[in-house]
């Protein structure tokens, strides 16, 4: 703060501190001229009401008083009187830097096993996955949807249901949290005449099973050898390139007829942030474990479910 600034606050402080401090008084002191009957003579609410004199109750004047007085402590002990820092030596920097340290000091057991342990391992570590769904709900959940379920509409995939596009395992998942991933499916607009994309989005609905038009899923089968270089001969993807498995019924675009249709046509492009930088390894590893352990539950709720 430059002298200047210090000095007006100074005066404002003394300025307001002294008007006030010389009302109280005068206020104990003023006498105000008083009419034969005991008022002031004012009156109020066409006449209903008389203005009367009362001294200011004991109690007040103390209480007043002491206010001044805590008013002026305050400013000795802690900044407010310009520059002046106060004899605490108190910070909102200062004490922010102690929640902080006092904080970190809580939790470094768990950042020594965020450090030293795989994400397999910490998968099943309640206070780590407590943690990690936390950075999910504030970092994730706006693009993955608060479950990991995904959003068709951002093509941003489901990260619950096991048909990864890059992988699930430890080493995959950290690798698309900390750098970001970036999927690219080129447009066959050009290829395939209007007709020929039916046909081709025929043969990807055979693939999972879903309903299709069985002739034009046969005349769509050979154009798919284009397909298989990214998607496999089989359709079940490549995680090298993030091409999706298209046997299965889960879907980062969306799995009805149209939507293929618009996919193959003009392609899709998919861009997961790199987060290493914002989050740090720590809690890159605290995340990846809890997406790692939602997956597994969803794994293991549909084998269950799959038995009944
Ligand atoms: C150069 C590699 C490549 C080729 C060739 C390719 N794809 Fe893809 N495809 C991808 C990638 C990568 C994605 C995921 C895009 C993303 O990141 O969102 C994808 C996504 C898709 C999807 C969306 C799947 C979903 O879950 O919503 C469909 C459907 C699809 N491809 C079908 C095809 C068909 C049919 C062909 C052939 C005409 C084809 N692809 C050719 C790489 C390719
Ligand atoms: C801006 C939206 C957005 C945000 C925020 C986001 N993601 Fe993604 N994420 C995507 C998209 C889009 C993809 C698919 C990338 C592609 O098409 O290649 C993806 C892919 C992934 C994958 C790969 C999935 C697979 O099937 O292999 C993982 C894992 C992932 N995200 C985890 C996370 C985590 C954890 C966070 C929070 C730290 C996060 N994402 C935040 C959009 C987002």
């Amino acid at each position: 703060m430059s002298t200047f600034w210090s000095s007006w606050i100074m005066f404002l402080v003394v300025f307001n501190m002294g008007v006030t401090f010389f009302l109280f008084l005068w206020g104990q002191r003023v006498k105000i001229p008083l009419q034969p009957d005991g008022t002031t003579g004012h009156v109020w609410a066409h006449g209903t009401i008389r203005e009367s004199v009362r001294k200011l109750p004991t109690w007040w004047v103390w209480f007043s008083a002491s206010m001044f007085a805590a008013g002026i402590g305050y400013l000795i002990l802690y900044p407010g009187f310009g520059a002046n820092k106060g004899v605490l030596g108190w910070t909102s920097q200062g004490e922010l830097a102690r929640d902080v340290a006092s904080n970190n000091a809580k939790l470094e057991p768990m950042m020594e096993r965020l450090r030293t342990r795989s994400v397999e391992a910490l998968s099943a570590d309640e206070e780590v996955i407590d943690f990690g769904r936390r950075l999910f709900l504030d970092n994730c959940a706006a693009c993955h949807g608060r479950q990991a379920h995904g959003n068709q509409l951002l093509g941003a995939p489901s990260l619950a249901a096991g048909g990864w596009m890059y992988g699930g395992d430890g080493g995959q998942l950290l690798a698309s949290i900390k750098d970001g991933r970036r999927g690219m499916m080129p447009p066959f607009a050009e290829t395939f005449d209007k007709e020929g994309i039916s046909n081709l989005a025929n043969y990807v609905l055979s693939l999972s099973g879903a309903r299709h038009d069985a002739r034009m899923a046969a005349a769509g089968q050979p154009q798919f050898a284009v397909c298989s270089a990214c998607h496999g001969m089989d359709g079940k993807g490549n995680p090298a390139l993030g091409a999706p498995n298209l046997t299965d019924d889960i879907w980062v675009h969306g799995g009805d007829q149209a939507t293929i249709e618009t996919t193959i046509s003009h392609g899709r492009t998919g861009t997961m942030p790199s987060w290493g930088p914002r989050l740090g390894a720590e809690r890159a590893q605290a995340v990846a474990a809890w997406v790692f352990a939602n997956a597994q539950g969803e794994e293991l709720a549909r084998k269950r479910n799959a038995k009944k």
